[in-house]
C-alpha cells in the first residue's frame, strides 16, 4: 500500500482514523495510529469534559486539552512514520481558538467539517507548512462551493479532502431521504465527481490534493475500491472503536460488540443534522418528548438551548464515560459486523497486509 503524501508530510499508511467525539479518539487511539504509520485524529469536540474546571471555564478547559493531547500523540508516535491530526466541527463555537490551539501544539492536519469551514485557511495563516488542512464534503456540489470559496477568499486550495458517505458514524452530510435513497452504485458515481472536482483544482494550483474516503469502509477489499474510485487514501472510524487504545469506556466499545444491524438508527441531533447512533433507552426518552437542557456550555453555534431536545454535549459524555443507556452512541453502519476487541496494531495490520495468493 502507498503511502498518503500531504504535501510536505506523508503517512507511511494511507489509514486516517476519524475523529470521534467527545472524547471517544483523544490521544491514546490517535498517537496509536499514528504509532502504526497512518494518521491518528483527536477530537477537539468538548476535549476538556475530564478537566476539574470543565463546567466553570469550559472554553480553557477545551484548550488546556487539547494541546495536552496533540503533544501526548506526538510524543507517542515520533519517529514512526504516521500524522496526528485534529477533527474540528466548524459548527464549534470556539472553532477559532481551537485551530490557534492546534496549530501551536503542533497538530499536522485539521480536518474539519459539520459545516462548511469557510475560515480554516485564514486561520492557519503562517503554519501552511506545519499545519495541512482538510475540509470533509458528502457531495459534489459541497466541494465546489468550498474550494471556490478558498480558492476567492484566500487564493489557496485544499491540501487534502475528505468525501465523507451516508454509511459514516456521528453526525451525517445528508438528509434522511437522500440516506434512504442513495445506493453505494450512485454514491461511487459523486466519489468519482468530486475527486474529478478535487483534480481539477490540483491542476490549477499545480499540486496534487489527495483524497480519502469514509463512511462504512471495513476491510481490505473496500480500501481497495475506494483506492480504485482514485482516492488515495480511506478514512475509518467506527473499526477503531473496538480497539484496546481507543479511549472511551469498556461499556462504549461493548455497546458495538452487542450491536445488531436492527438496533443502528438515525436520529436527528439537536443541531437539525441527522447522525447515526445505537438504539438504547436514552433515544426512546428524547422520542417520547424533551430533556430541557438545564446548563447550556454554548458548544455548538447552531444549537438554541431553549429549543434543544436534549444537551447533546452531555448524553455524549454520559455515553463515552459507560453510561451507554442514558446517552448518545454515535456509530457507523456496520458497528453490527463487530464481533470481537483488538488492537491498533492487529486493525492496521489486517488492513494492510499484501495478499500472497
Ligand atoms: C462515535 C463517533 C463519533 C464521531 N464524531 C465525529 C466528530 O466529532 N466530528 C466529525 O467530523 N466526525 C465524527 N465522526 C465521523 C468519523 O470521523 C468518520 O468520518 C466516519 O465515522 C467514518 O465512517 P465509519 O465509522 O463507517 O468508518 C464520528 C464517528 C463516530 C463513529
Amino acid at each position: 500500500m502507498e503511502s498518503l503524501i500531504i504535501g510536505n508530510k506523508s503517512a507511511r499508511l494511507p489509514i486516517i482514523q476519524g475523529g470521534m467525539g467527545v472524547g471517544v479518539s483523544l490521544s491514546g487511539l490517535a498517537g496509536a495510529v499514528a504509532a502504526s504509520g497512518g494518521i491518528g485524529v483527536i477530537s477537539a469536540a468538548q476535549i476538556g469534559f475530564d478537566e476539574p474546571d470543565f463546567y466553570t471555564n469550559c472554553p480553557a478547559s477545551n484548550i488546556r486539552a487539547l494541546k495536552k493531547h496533540i503533544s501526548a500523540a506526538r510524543e507517542t508516535s515520533f519517529g514512526k512514520g504516521g500524522l496526528v491530526g485534529v477533527n474540528i466541527m466548524a459548527a464549534t463555537s470556539e472553532y477559532r481558538a481551537h485551530v490557534q490551539a492546534s496549530c501551536e501544539a503542533g497538530a499536522d492536519l485539521i480536518i474539519s467539517g459539520a459545516g462548511l469551514p469557510a475560515d480554516l485557511p485564514g486561520l492557519v495563516q503562517g503554519y501552511e507548512r506545519e499545519t495541512k488542512i482538510a475540509p470533509i464534503v458528502s457531495t459534489a456540489r459541497a466541494v465546489r462551493v468550498i474550494l471556490k470559496l478558498w480558492e476567492k477568499k484566500f487564493g489557496r486550495t485544499a491540501d487534502l479532502v475528505v468525501i465523507e458517505g451516508p454509511a459514516a458514524g456521528g453526525h451525517l452530510g445528508f438528509s434522511a431521504e437522500q440516506l434512504t435513497a442513495l445506493t453505494p452504485d450512485a454514491y461511487d458515481k459523486e466519489i468519482r465527481e468530486i475527486i474529478s472536482v478535487v483534480n481539477s483544482y490540483g491542476e490549477k494550483f499545480g499540486c496534487q490534493i489527495p483524497v480519502a474516503v469514509a463512511g462504512g469502509i471495513f476491510d481490505k477489499n473496500d480500501i481497495a475500491h475506494a483506492l480504485s474510485l482514485g482516492a488515495k487514501g480511506v478514512q475509518m472510524a467506527t473499526r477503531f472503536v473496538v480497539t484496546k487504545e481507543c479511549d472511551a469506556s469498556l461499556p462504549f466499545k461493548e455497546a458495538y460488540l452487542k450491536a445488531r444491524a436492527c438496533d443502528i438508527e438515525i436520529i436527528k441531533s439537536p443541531v437539525g443534522m441527522p447522525g447515526r447512533a445505537i438504539h438504547n433507552a436514552f433515544l426512546e426518552e428524547i422520542a417520547s418528548g424533551p430533556s430541557p437542557v438545564t446548563r447550556c456550555l454554548n458548544c455548538l453555534s447552531g444549537c438554541n438551548p431553549a429549543k434543544a431536545p436534549y444537551c447533546i454535549t452531555q448524553a455524549l459524555i454520559r455515553a463515552v464515560k459507560g453510561d451507554v443507556d442514558h446517552g448518545l452512541v454515535f456509530c457507523g453502519l456496520n458497528a453490527s459486523r463487530l464481533h470481537q476487541m483488538t488492537t491498533v496494531s492487529a486493525l492496521m495490520e489486517e488492513l494492510t497486509q499484501e495478499d500472497n495468493r
